[in-house]
């Protein structure tokens, strides 16, 4: 349902429309109000210190017919549903039609309905002799509506390196540095609706460990789906918008089998093993799985020379058996073109189809596109240098 309800808000109102009807405003509610509740860390408020509880109501309507769940916060934590005991105030209620809500949280930007929800505060008989002598009101009363309006505005999209920390991978902080590089080559596709393959979902043989990285692009892409890949079942991960898949990426067919059912892919980032050998096959196999204009990303590119950690080398730097040597040659192919003797290097099957690369400390993406200039200087030079008055090369 949410991956129609994401393709329904590409195409707007009326299909918004006719896919709640098709499942019923019951059937549907579920996906926009997990999602407001993903996007408002509402946790994060639970573990606030002295900030005292609140609760909303959130109500989706269509049509006449409306749906309503309760949301409880305290030093408890969140509770959905029933509350264990009454609240001190009675809850806000936050009203939303349901279409409104899924263009909000899965439409282009231009389809947030600048309206906003209605809020439905509780009764002035309870809140205004409370504002007037007390008790306080507690923080979380205002917080708790805040943060779940804010969602249904999108507004304040958070920046990639506060969504590393809020969701722990080590995509920022004392190991790397990276988010600031995933920001400027992925901050203008935010608003799409992405399709996002990351292999290494992190927690290594723990079942129920790692996914950091998934929740934070699901975060960073409101409108993506989220795929990862880790050679350790990770199913127990899965979250809406989010869907792992087992495979070892040094084997060909199981990627290939991953990326026929859920490719091609905006983004692809290995954040693997980092083993060359591995590093290298993935990138064969999955490249022809990423759309024009698509990005692959490589992390952690120091596994190229550490042989005690990654079987990696330092002997030879442009050896394209490990990874930064295998990468070094893509940078050739760039220009292939403008190779004046055939036998200066061998052809490779990426150099029409990749049109960018850039470098990092340990970082490099890899930018797909046509590269076919033409090369004119050099085909002169190959073909004719007599016209600029120079000598062919023997
Ligand atoms: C560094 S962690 C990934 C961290 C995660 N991407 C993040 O940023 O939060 C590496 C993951 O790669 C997985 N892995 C190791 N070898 C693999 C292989 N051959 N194929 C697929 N996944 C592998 C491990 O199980 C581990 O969970």
């Amino acid at each position: 349902m949410t991956h129609a309800l994401i393709a329904a808000a590409d195409r707007g109102h009326a299909d918004v429309a006719a896919t709640v009807e098709k499942a019923g405003l019951r059937g549907v509610a579920a996906v926009p109000i997990n999602e407001m509740l993903f996007r408002a860390h509402l946790d994060e408020l639970a573990a606030l210190d002295d900030a005292g509880e609140g609760s909303l109501v959130i109500t989706l309507t269509h049509g006449g017919e409306e749906t309503s769940v309760l949301v409880s916060v305290g030093p408890g934590g969140v509770e959905i549903g029933k509350a264990a005991r009454p609240a001190e105030i009675p809850p806000t209620v936050i009203v939303q039609g349901v279409c409104e809500a899924a263009l909000a949280l899965y439409g282009p930007p231009e389809r947030v309905s600048s309206a906003g929800p209605e809020i439905r505060w509780p009764s002035p008989h309870t809140m205004v002799p409370r504002l007037v002598r007390g008790p306080a009101v507690p923080r979380l009363f205002h917080a708790v509506v805040q943060r779940v309006v804010h969602v249904l505005e999108r507004s304040r999209p958070a920046h990639l390196t506060e969504l590393a920390v809020r969701h722990g991978t080590d995509k920022w902080g004392f190991l790397h540095q990276y988010t600031q590089h995933y920001e400027r080559h992925f901050g203008h596709l935010r608003d799409r609706p992405v399709r996002i393959c990351e292999i290494g979902v992190g927690g290594y043989g723990d079942p129920r460990a790692g996914g950091g990285s998934l929740s934070m692009w699901k975060e960073f892409f409101p409108r993506g789906l989220v795929y990862g890949v880790d050679i350790a079942d990770k199913r127990a991960l899965d979250r809406p918008r989010i869907t792992t898949v087992r495979a070892d990426q040094s084997d060909p067919e199981a990627l290939r089998s991953m990326a026929e059912e859920f490719g091609p892919f905006d983004i692809i980032i290995d954040d693997g093993s980092h083993m060359s050998p591995h590093v290298i096959t993935s990138f064969r196999t999955l490249f022809p799985y990423l759309v024009e204009d698509g990005v692959y990303a490589v992390e952690d590119l120091h596994g190229s020379y550490w042989p005690q950690l990654f079987e990696g080398s330092e002997d030879d730097l442009n050896d394209p058996a490990y990874t930064v040597g295998f990468l070094k040659q893509m940078v050739d192919g760039l220009n292939h073109e403008e190779f004046l003797k055939k036998e200066t290097r061998v052809a490779r099957p990426t150099d029409r189809t990749i049109k960018g690369m850039h470098f990092y400390h340990n970082l490099a993406f890899i930018e797909k596109g046509r590269n076919e200039e033409g090369g004119p200087i050099a085909s002169v030079l190959r073909e004719a240098p007599e016209i600029l008055g120079v000598e062919g090369l023997q």
